[in-house]
């Protein structure tokens, strides 16, 4: 299954990126960096050295727009740390960028692969709107497209009603779900996309016991993490890609911590990877998603017409159930072996 994955890397997004490449139906054929958690040359940064990390070769990344596409930038170094990757250290350098950008890589990857590629987003969408201007068919090509953003029927994480990827860049997600469904003729049976918000991905919780799991399962040293451990401390593990899965969660637990949610951190972009690979570990409704761009306390919100009030067809199938025993079986037995693999 060739896989384009959108990323703004960030903790989340690289464990999402791990499960991709640990995954063996899916071939990853292309990383677009977004600026979101970090600025954009960094989330390149990250996405290069992570795959370096992973052994991963030939997979071109790409560099998408410094800014959204009106708003200005903001970044969250508080939740991801100052690199996008908590306290780990990735290996610099990798493979070159292409010399085109995002935008044009998501056209590229849907014309290479037409009716097969899956997309995935896990950062703002300004991308993935740019490639849509660029080409309005783009969602017909797709095979499936999933989205982490949005919180439906539930507060947000970035205002009391708005979730960070929309928050970063409202007018390309506003942009995305109008484009998606104007993409298809009326005959056709429009294919919209999964969308996972915060209502759903905040279930799936990753904890000290869960990681020490992952260690176990890659065959790695590893000591348990505490809320008591001294803040910063770093991974003693021998295996590179748990170290810096390791060091990368500690300060993700950190952050969960101080916000008072415990010491444990929410995989929202994990399931988004593993959904994209199988919709079947969620349940979703279809309705009609719309972003509000105007609301002075409001900007940045996802409105589900659940009911049809606006008498505008569905374009997206919001996730609303998951069982998190059955993710993180599948993402510690997939990655612990990649892992293993890599020692
Ligand atoms: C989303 O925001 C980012 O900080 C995470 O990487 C995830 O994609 C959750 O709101
Ligand atoms: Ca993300």
């Amino acid at each position: 299954m060739p896989v384009f994955a959108d990323v703004d890397t960030g903790v989340d997004d690289a464990m999402a990126l791990a499960y991709l490449l640990a995954s063996p139906e899916a071939e990853l054929v292309g990383v677009a960096s977004t600026a979101g958690n970090v600025p954009v040359q960094q989330v390149c940064a990250n996405n290069l050295g992570l795959l370096q990390l992973c052994g991963a070769t030939g997979i071109p990344v790409s560099k998408g727009a410094e800014q959204p596409l009106s708003a200005p930038l903001r970044t969250a170094e508080d939740t991801h740390g100052p690199q996008g990757l908590g306290y780990a250290q990735l290996p610099s350098g990798g493979e070159a960028l292409t010399a085109h950008d995002a935008a044009e890589a998501w056209v590229r990857a849907a014309r290479a692969y037409p009716g097969e590629l899956i997309g995935l987003a896990t950062g703002p969408l300004t991308n993935l709107a740019l490639a849509m201007r660029i080409d309005p068919a783009l969602p017909t090509l797709l095979r499936r497209l999933v989205i982490m953003g949005g919180a439906f029927d539930y507060r947000g994480n970035t205002t009391p009603v708005s979730e960070w990827n929309i928050s970063v860049d409202p007018e390309s997600a506003a942009e995305v779900f109008s484009g998606w469904t104007a993409a298809w003729s009326p005959d056709d049976a429009a294919h919209v996309p999964i969308v996972l918000g915060l209502n759903l991905t905040e279930n799936i919780a990753m904890t000290p016991a869960l990681l020490n799991r992952l260690a176990d399962a890659a065959g790695a040293s590893s000591a348990p993490m505490s809320v008591r451990d001294e803040r910063g401390t770093r991974s003693t593990t021998d295996n590179p890609l748990i170290r810096v899965l390791e060091d990368a969660m500690r300060f993700y637990f950190e952050f969960h911590f101080d916000t008072g949610d415990g010491y444990l951190a929410h995989l929202h972009d994990p399931l988004a990877a593993a959904v994209a690979l199988d919709p079947e570990l969620v349940g979703c409704r279809e309705t009609t998603v719309d972003v509000e761009l105007t609301g002075a306390l409001t900007r940045g919100m996802t409105v589900a017409d659940w009911r049809g009030h606006w008498g505008r067809p569905p374009n997206a199938l919001i996730g609303t159930e998951v069982d998190p025993v059955a993710f993180f079986d599948r993402f510690i037995s997939r990655v612990g072996a990649f892992a293993r693999r890599l020692a």
